[in-house]
This record gives C-alpha cells, structure tokens and sequence, in this order.
C-alpha cells in the first residue's frame, strides 16, 4: 500500500472547552487527509496535512457542474478511552457506487480504511467524550480539472476533515416535526438519489427552507413521478412500525442506502421484529393512521442516528404520532445503535472497529 506522509501544524487551534455545545459541522480539527487523482498516474500522494484552504481553480469543474461524492461516519470515544469507527468499510464501500455515477475512479476502501485510522490517530484528542458527542468524519472527492466544457475531470482531490459534533437537530431525540413534500422532488429514478453527492443536497434546500417558514423541521420526499411513494425524510431514511410490523421504502435506485438504515434492519431482524422494505403510498401512511395502526415512524441517518417523528403533515391532514412522544421502539433502537457505537453495549452483530 502507498506510503502516507504526515505534516503536523505548527499552530494547533484551541480545542473546544465546552463539549455541552458542539454545533454540527462549524468546527473543524488541525489535520485533513488529501490525496490527488491524474489519469495515468491514478491516486496519489496520499498525505495528512495540516487543515486549510485548498489550491483550487476558479474554474475547477466541481464549481460549475458539482462532479462530487461524498461520505459522512463518525469516531466515538468510549468510557476505557478507545476510539471506535462505526462500519466504515460500508462507506468506502459505497463512496464508490456513488463514483460509478458520477463518473469518478474508483478508490481502495481498505486504503482508505488505512488512512482514516492514520489520521483519527492524529487528530485523537479531537474525538469528544462527553455522552452524545462524537468525530464526523467527512471524506469527500471533488473533481478539479480546470475546464468549462461538460465532461468527466481528468484531476480530482480525496480529502477528509473531522468535525467534532453534538447532536445533528436541535431537538436531539426529541420528534421532530415535518411534512409532506407535494410540490419539489428530491431526486427520480435514473437520477442520482442512491448516490451520495452534493447535488441530491442541493436540490433539497428550498423545500427544506419552506419547511422551516412553516416550523417544521424537514419533509418527507415523495417519488418523483406518482408523487404518492414515500421515500426519505430530510436527508435521512424514513421508517414506519405499523401494527408492530416495521416497514421502510425498498432500495430502488431514487433512495440512498443508509448504513443506518441497513443496520436498523438488521438489529430489528437480530430482535426478531418483523420488518419490510417495500413500496409505501403515503395514503397507505394516512389511512393506518386513521384506523391507530401508526405505532411510530422514525428517519435513520449517521448525523442524527434515530430521529423519531411525532406529527406528519399532509395537505390539511395532521396525524400525531405516538402523541407526540418518543416510541418505545425509536428509544430502543437508539440507545443499542449509540451504545453500540460508544461501546457501552455489546455489539453482537461485529459492527464497530
Ligand atoms: C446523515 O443523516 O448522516 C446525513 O446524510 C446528513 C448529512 C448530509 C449532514
């Protein structure tokens, strides 16, 4: 495997004194990994760096047409000091699928599981400690070809920075509040919605803003065609326990595949709750409703683990779920997946490094 070179700062930033108030994503470490992709030499120079700005052409392509992929995992700090990585081979893993559609080379995911070791290793005193806290990690690849006309970059940048974090909502595990999307798509099948890119993000912006006018917290995404199969929610993926059977929209290309949702699948089957990944009509949702069937739905996601929903919106109709209230089931999966991921509990399935 390729050498990684390390450059430490010579100005290392105060670290945060207050870990009660770590907003998601505005404080970054002093180190960053990076390394560099030409055709014919592939990736190379693979370094951490102290963190900063980049060298990058006002007409890199990434700027113009948004050639990106991106990752998002977190380090947690358990109580006996180790440092654990939650499935992290699952996003390298998926990093290339999403390149596959973006038209990015491929890269090694044990590599890459190599130097993210390398670099928390570094930047260990960043990892927070306090109940709740964790390091996201977010690596990221950037097309950087200075061309304006439209094809795949010849040039790109691998680099991941580390964030120490808190909870990603406000509202923590409180329920969130959110509505049905009837006007804006997130994404169709044939698009990029089961790649892990910018521009799914960027697509979503004005619907979530309209939400937030509207005091709610986020949407759930229809599909982008019948408009009547429910598909996320926000930016995580969307659960629903009805008559104690959990469903969750099948992966069918317009839906990422969370390591969140794949692990909530698979700790429900390990519990032997029943559960479904199929279609969904959000009048299937409204009706279950109706008749009290609704026993709990919840988004999955790395950022904010379990988000459980405690009023949907659709049109005029406001159904209330669960009263409002953190469900049972919500409460369980959450505190074995963090603790799991703190190391608090054990971790039958062999999920933590
Ligand atoms: C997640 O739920 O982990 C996300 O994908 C949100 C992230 C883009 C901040």
């Amino acid at each position: 495997m390729a050498e990684i070179s390390v450059e430490l700062t010579k100005t290392p930033k105060k670290k945060p004194q207050d870990e009660h108030h770590l907003p998601f994503g505005d404080i970054f470490t002093d180190h960053m990994f990076l390394m560099d992709y030409d055709e014919g030499q592939g990736w190379h120079d693979a370094r951490i760096v102290p963190y900063g700005p980049l060298p990058i052409d006002p007409a890199a392509m990434v700027l113009h047409y948004a050639q990106e992929v991106f990752e998002g995992l977190k380090a947690y700090k358990t109580q006996d000091g180790r440092i654990l990585l939650f499935r992290p081979e699952e996003n390298f893993k998926r990093m290339n699928v999403s390149n596959e559609r973006l038209c990015i080379p491929p890269i090694d995911p044990a590599f890459m599981i190599e130097a993210l070791n390398k670099l928390i290793l570094v930047e260990k005193d960043w990892v927070p400690s306090l109940e709740g806290t964790s390091l996201y990690i977010r690596p990221f690849i950037i097309a950087t070809d200075p061309h304006l006309g439209v094809r795949p970059s010849h040039h790109y940048y691998f680099i991941v920075i580390l964030c120490p974090v808190g909870a990603y909502y406000p509202e923590g595990l409180n329920p969130v509040k959110i509505y049905v999307e009837t006007n804006y798509v997130r994404t169709v099948k044939g698009g990029m919605g089961f790649a892990k890119t910018g521009g799914n993000y960027a697509a979503s912006l004005k619907a979530q803003d309209e939400a937030h006018e509207q005091e709610y917290t986020q949407v759930l995404w229809l599909d982008g065609v019948e408009r009547k199969y429910v598909e996320e929610v926000g930016t995580m993926n969307v659960f629903f326990q009805i008559n104690g059977t959990v469903v969750t929209p099948a992966l069918q290309g317009s839906i990422l595949s969370g390591i969140t949702r794949k692990s909530t699948i698979e700790m429900l089957r390990y519990w032997g709750v029943p559960v479904e990944e199929r279609r969904i009509t959000i009048d299937e949702i409204a009706q279950v409703a109706d008749e009290g069937h609704l026993d709990e739905a919840f988004g999955t996601g790395t950022a904010a683990v379990i988000s459980p929903i405690g009023e949907l919106k659709w049109g005029e109709k406001h159904m209330v779920i669960n009263s409002g209230e953190i469900g049972p089931l919500s409460h369980r999966l959450y505190d074995t997946l963090t603790g799991i991921q703190w190391g608090k509990h054990p971790d039958p399935l062999h999920w933590t490094h």
